[in-house]
């Protein structure tokens, strides 16, 4: 489709790699490239098809959220039965997920840290949300109140949607020409304000100077009706019952439109990449010619 896109036959949820295909395919994302899986679906047996409906949102937030490390289940409307199977559901794509990256990057295996689980059961488009929270607008993912301290951000992404309507989203340019917009004249941290965010539970865990600096860039490009103009983006249609992987810390992205999604979220060290040189981490610290870990 694209050279944003770099296309993976796999249809199985636990792709048997071989040492230069993962290879590879993994250096392909650590490069900012998408990781498509066109043919890899994920069928909800026909038990779990009545959860394709909006009506299982809270109707506040855009995302059903599953904690795979407690099995806690949030921003759901549903409960009882429905709630229990709900969650099952989600841990099943969970699982599965994670058997993918762990099948396609064996490298990222051992320190590969669980994220949340979400699945987005309403339409992306028509949302009424401010600019900062509109993520059809382009952006890189910073979260404000988790902490990465310069881990990786990598998200599975599945559109299970029954109708055939693609999920639909916008890649932007390259990390290091929206950072060289923005990076050098966000100001620092003010002394101790990480200490306090942390200290009245705004954050988990202390929020460094990458994390400041990270949440700045997506803040910033997100309101910067300008930019959202004129950038450059290349349009990519993900139909139903295929699968994308991506480090949407560095690959700038925008959900312009779609129903049904589930996506996982994990953690990685930097240390664990086969090239840590391509980290927004190492790309930032360059950039502004000090250490932010
Ligand atoms: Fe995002």
């Amino acid at each position: 489709m694209t050279e944003r896109l770099y296309t993976v036959a796999a249809t199985e949820w636990s792709p048997g790699c071989t040492a230069p295909d993962a290879a590879q395919a993994t250096l392909a994302l650590e490069n900012g490239r998408v990781l498509y899986l066109p043919r890899l679906a994920f069928r909800l047996p026909i038990n779990e098809r009545r959860f394709l409906s909006p009506r299982f949102s809270d109707g506040k937030t855009k995302n059903i959220s599953y904690d795979p490390s407690s099995g806690g289940l949030r921003h759901t409307a549903t409960a009882g039965a429905d709630r229990t199977a709900l969650a099952r559901m989600m841990a099943r794509y969970a699982d599965a997920a994670h058997a993918l990256v762990t099948g396609l990057c064996p490298t990222y295996a051992r320190d590969l840290a669980w994220g949340l689980t979400s699945y987005r059961p309403v339409d992306a488009t028509g949302r009424q949300t401010s600019p900062r929270k509109d993520d059809t607008r382009l952006h890189i993912d910073a979260f404000a109140s988790r902490p990465v301290r310069g881990q990786r951000i990598l998200r599975v992404f599945c559109n299970i949607n029954p109708d055939g309507v693609p999920r639909v989203w916008n890649l932007g340019e390259p990390f290091e020409a929206m950072a060289a917009r923005y990076a050098t004249t966000v100001p620092a941290q003010l002394p101790g304000s990480a200490w306090l965010l942390e200290k009245l539970h705004v954050t988990k865990g202390r929020r460094s100077a990458y994390d400041h600096l990270m949440l700045s860039l997506h803040d910033r490009a997100k309101l910067d009706d300008d930019y959202q103009r004129s950038s450059s983006a290349v349009r990519i249609e993900f139909p139903s019952n295929s699968t994308w992987i991506v480090f949407t810390d560095l690959v700038m992205h925008a959900a312009l439109a779609g129903q049904y999604l589930l996506e996982q979220t994990f953690y990685l060290p930097t240390a664990n990449m086969m090239d840590e040189t391509l980290a927004p981490l190492r790309k930032l610290e360059n950039l502004c010619h000090r250490p932010l870990a």
